[in-house]
């Protein structure tokens, strides 16, 4: 039987942590697969960081990242660079995922060399084109363009029908951020960063990075932050930094007084899910987190005003809380209250997400799709 050449195009940190899954399973079978994996390098050292804790090397590198880079730079760049690639290479297939700029524009290349295009984590909405930007519209051109739909949920699947996509080219897989995470939490983890929390503090971990939080909702939350600390002592706050300066300045000035605030580099995937596994609650703007924190039991106050991930907010684990001072102090404060009612709701492990096989499904819809498998895989039903 022909290998199916399958090339993997990625460029930041959460596409690379749930791509690792599916070129890990690529790679175990290579008289089936030719795996090929592309970095766009839209990320630089968060991307390295990735590759590192998952063992990944690229075959090929694009390099586009640039300090304060545009959507327009990266587009641009990595179309161009992109193009010829794939001409040089020729896959039978490329694989992109998620909403990022990387991911709609390797899905433009793609298209104009007339190769296959397969959408991992496929059907996510809001419906609201600048909310997250631009990645509501990067995924949503993404599907338009693509020839395969790996739908995390049944929920996304039914996004995509609403967009007539036809059924025969959608597979629900559930998420690889959880077949990700079932590699990296373990009991005996430590962290050097655990040993400057205070014993029987409450640690809150923190995330914030989207372009459309920073500036004044960027602002705002940290002020709500530093104002609930400063009524209640047993709080304390792990913050890895996004490496982008403009996240980075407003970081350091809103919480150079605060002592109880942590700002440490981006971890460690490894590190990172063993600590959100070990916090007493989450504060986030990141998509993925609000995967993974459900099936940690760790309730998530997302620092948005919409979410693609609605099964985690049905679930009850997620709170939508915006970005307004007031509001971001209220679910603080419920939260933190002792014996909350709304913390025990939210605290209970629930995984909406998928069952750590997402991966497989993912390969044997490749295989159906060259017709060397008969039966369609089945849907994971969650
Ligand atoms: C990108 C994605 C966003 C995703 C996020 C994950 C787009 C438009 N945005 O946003 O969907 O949630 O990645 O983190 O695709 N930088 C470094 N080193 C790095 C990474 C970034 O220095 O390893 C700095 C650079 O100055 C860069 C800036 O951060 O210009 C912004 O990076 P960029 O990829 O444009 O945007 P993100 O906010 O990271
Ligand atoms: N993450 C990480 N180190 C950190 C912060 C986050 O490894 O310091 C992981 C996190 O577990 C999740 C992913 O990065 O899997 C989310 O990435 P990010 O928030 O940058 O992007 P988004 O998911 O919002 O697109």
């Amino acid at each position: 039987m022909k290998k199916i050449k399958v090339m993997t195009v990625f460029g930041t940190r959460p596409e690379a942590i749930k791509m690792a899954p599916i070129i890990y399973s690529l790679q175990q079978r290579p008289d089936r697969f030719e795996t090929i994996v592309t970095v766009t390098g839209q990320h630089k050292e968060m991307l390295a960081q990735v590759m590192a804790a998952f063992n990944l090397s690229a075959d090929y590198n694009l390099q586009v990242m640039q300090q304060n880079q545009t959507l327009s730079d990266i587009t641009a760049s990595v179309l161009q660079k992109l193009e010829k690639l794939l001409q040089q290479v020729k896959p039978d297939i490329v694989l992109v995922h998620g909403d990022t700029t990387t991911t709609f524009a390797a899905s433009l290349a793609t298209y104009y060399e007339k190769i296959p295009l397969a959408h991992v984590e496929a059907g996510l909405r809001t419906w609201n084109k600048y909310s997250p930007f631009p990645e509501e519209m990067n995924r949503q051109l993404t599907d338009v363009l693509s020839d395969l739909y790996f739908a995390p949920t049944k929920k996304s699947r039914e996004n995509l029908l609403s967009q007539n996509v036809s059924a025969e080219k959608i597979f629900i897989t559930g998420n690889t951020a959880i077949d990700a995470l079932k590699q990296t939490v373990s009991q005996e983890y430590h962290h050097q960063t655990l040993t400057q929390i205070t014993p029987g503090q409450k640690l809150i971990l923190l995330t914030m990075h989207r372009r459309e939080n920073l500036g004044k909702p960027m602002k705002d939350v940290f002020a709500a932050i530093n104002q609930v600390m400063q009524q209640d002592s047993q709080v304390e706050v792990i913050y890895p930094v996004h490496l982008n300066p403009k996240v980075q300045s407003v970081a350091r000035e809103a919480f150079s007084n605060n002592s109880r605030v942590h700002l440490v580099d981006p971890l460690d995937v490894v590190d990172f899910h063993n600590l959100c596994a070990r916090s007493y609650f989450i504060m986030t703007d990141s998509g993925g987190v609000q995967e993974e924190a459900p099936a940690l039991g760790k309730p998530v106050l997302v620092l948005r005003d919409t979410t693609e991930r609605p099964e985690g907010v049905s679930a009850g684990t997620l709170k939508l809380v915006g970005t307004k001072k007031s509001s971001v102090i209220a679910a603080m404060q419920e939260l933190l209250t002792e014996n909350s009612t709304t913390y025990q709701a939210m605290a209970k492990a629930v995984n909406p997400y998928g069952d750590g096989h997402a991966a497989e499904r993912i390969i044997a819809a490749i295989e159906y799709y060259f017709k060397q498998r008969q039966q369609k895989p089945v849907d994971w039903i969650g």
